[in-house]
């Protein structure tokens, strides 16, 4: 399958990012707000056959020793095919020499697991919605 690994903002279509996030309820932002979050982060990832993105992720990072991943997600018809581990590992070889977190929805725990991620044992959270995230067994 041919797509490109776009590392940058430029030129980015956010209506489409703002989208793919939406249909799997990762995000509630606005197009403008979500454009904002992505320029904001140290690192970025989007997969793009033609003018279609097809994936898309981030990291916020000091660059140097911590990092954290965040919206990973690859458009439904394109699931399964290795790209949301193509995303994963371009956001960590931008954050090289970091300790990365990550959360996830309670049901790709086993995914994260399975590309070498290991559970927290310590992991805390201050949600700003913690009735939602405890409904959906983010937090007991
Ligand atoms: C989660 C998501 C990004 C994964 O992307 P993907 O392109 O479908 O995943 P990939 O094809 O790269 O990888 C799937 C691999 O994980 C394995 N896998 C999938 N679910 C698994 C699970 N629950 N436990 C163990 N392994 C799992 C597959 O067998 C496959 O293994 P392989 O690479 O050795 O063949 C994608 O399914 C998605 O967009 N989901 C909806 C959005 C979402 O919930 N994102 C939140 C993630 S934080």
């Amino acid at each position: 399958m041919k797509y490109t690994i776009e590392k940058t903002c430029k030129n980015i279509d956010f209506q489409q990012v703002y989208e793919i996030l939406h249909f799997y309820g990762l995000s509630d932002l606005d197009v403008n707000t979500q454009k904002q979050v992505f320029e904001n982060s140290y690192a970025v990832v989007f997969l793009r056959q033609k003018d279609k993105i097809i994936g898309v992720g981030r990291a916020i990072s000091d660059g140097i020793c911590q990092a954290a991943i965040y919206n990973i997600a690859i458009r439904e018809e394109y699931r399964g095919k290795g790209l949301g581990k193509v995303v994963v590992d371009n956001l960590l070889s931008q954050v090289q020499g970091c300790n990365v977190i990550l959360y996830t929805h309670p049901k790709h725990i086993g995914l994260y697991e399975h590309w070498g991620f290991a559970k927290m044992n310590t992991g805390y959270a201050m949600y700003k919605n913690e009735e939602h995230y405890r409904k959906e067994g983010f937090i007991d």
